[in-house]
């Protein structure tokens, strides 16, 4: 447990503390800053190489790729996983944004399955009846740091020989059955936006490669260089990641583990008083399964309610995917299959909590203990 959790500020709850995190790291990283200021080395260098190690091994792939953001990130993988222009990709409409903009920037088109109620990821048994022929992928994202049903979403893909590309910028610290959640599909990508669990100081990226070639293309193409795939010859771009990014990357990864134990308990905390049809529900919840707790939602009917009396006592919350993606102007581009009922049922209802490294337990108590009123309330009314 860290010194910051045992004390409770008295003061509004925020749903991130970037800063406190960085207090126990702040002159190591000033002082590796002035280093790299006076090296004159300042993108590509020996921090981004040693940071690519880390990770790959961290998340058990022989290769991984910083690049200059996440969104950079699902683009160049899915370019590498030959998603090409009127090529389809099945994924997730309950995810942020930048999910369905890599594939429409590919001029390929998102098709949206439902999601599961349960932990909110694509829901498999829907993903066979969306693929056509035109199908060359399938993305799913362990949105919040959930993770998703890899051996079944696998399993559909190599029946009917597709890539799996995951989008992780989320779940950096999730297992799916033993495995890290970045050892699954082709390529899984990972973001370094400051709020995401493991922090950058401004934008990054990684690509997480099973294969090595994979892993060598991406590295000629975020230095502008042209490279031959797939039957075809793509344009190198900028996508690289500087040193400091990467320099604060590294610092943050070596306390990642203590941070993820404030997180869990914070997690724990809540889920002891929330019951368990109103929180995330694993499946073969223990065996294998860890959540990295991004972020923790409860679902709940009258959520501008609780949203209201948690601000009233001076609790920030938000509200993500309302609607989600298959409501957004550009889905235009995108394709349905089914009902995305799951999704939006999900845009309505849940509200994401305060969770970090850094949140007084007695503040996550107190939260808690407002939330499980507020759902007892609204569980008696609806009885009445
Ligand atoms: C699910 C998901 N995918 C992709 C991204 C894009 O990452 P970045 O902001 O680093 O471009 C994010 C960032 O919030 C995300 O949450």
């Amino acid at each position: 447990m860290s010194a910051a959790n045992n004390k409770p500020t008295g003061k509004r709850v925020g749903r991130y503390d970037l800063i406190t995190p960085m207090l126990p790291v702040k002159d190591e990283i000033v002082a590796k800053f002035e280093k790299i200021l006076l090296s004159g080395h300042y993108i590509l260098g020996e921090e981004v190489r040693l940071l690519e190690e880390e990770l790959a091994e961290a998340c058990g792939v022989p290769a991984a790729v910083g690049v200059a953001s996440g969104s950079s990130a699902l683009f160049v993988a899915l370019a590498m996983a030959g998603v090409r222009p009127g090529h389809e990709v099945i994924t997730t409409p309950y995810t942020f944004d930048a999910t369905m903009e890599a594939i429409i920037l590919l001029d390929a088109v998102p098709v949206f399955v439902d999601i599961r109620p349960s932990d909110l990821t694509i829901d498999p048994d829907r993903i066979e009846a969306a693929i056509t022929d035109k199908t060359r992928a399938i993305m799913p994202v362990p949105i919040f740091g959930a993770p998703c049903e890899m051996h079944r979403i696998d399993a559909i893909a190599a029946e009917h020989g597709l890539e799996v590309v995951v989008d992780m910028a989320q779940a950096f610290g999730t297992i799916y059955d033993g495995q890290p959640m970045g050892s699954y599909g082709r390529m899984s990508t990972l973001s370094f936006y400051p709020t995401k669990n493991l922090p950058g100081i401004g934008d990054g990226g990684m690509v997480f490669c099973r294969d090595k070639r994979d892993a060598d293309r991406i590295r000629k193409i975020r230095g502008h260089q042209a490279v031959r795939a797939n039957n075809h010859l793509y344009t190198g771009w900028n996508s690289r990641l500087d040193e400091i990014q990467a320099m604060v990357i590294r610092v943050r990864h070596a306390h990642f583990d203590d941070e993820q134990r404030d997180r869990n308990q914070v997690a724990e905390i809540y889920d002891s008083y929330i019951p368990a049809a109103n929180r995330l529900q694993l499946p073969n919840e223990g065996r294998g399964m860890h959540v990295t707790h991004h972020q923790y939602w409860v679902r709940c009917r009258d959520r501008d309610g609780l949203q209201k009396l948690l601000d009233s006592n001076g609790i920030d919350t938000a509200v993500y995917y309302d609607p989600p993606l298959h409501k957004h102007e550009l889905s235009v581009y995108c394709r349905n299959v089914g009902e995305l009922t799951a999704a939006e049922q999900a845009g309505r209802d849940i509200l994401i909590l305060p969770i970090h490294a850094a949140l007084p337990f007695e503040d996550a108590h107190r939260i808690g203990a407002l939330v499980q009123g507020f759902l007892q309330n609204e569980a008696a009314q609806a009885e009445s």
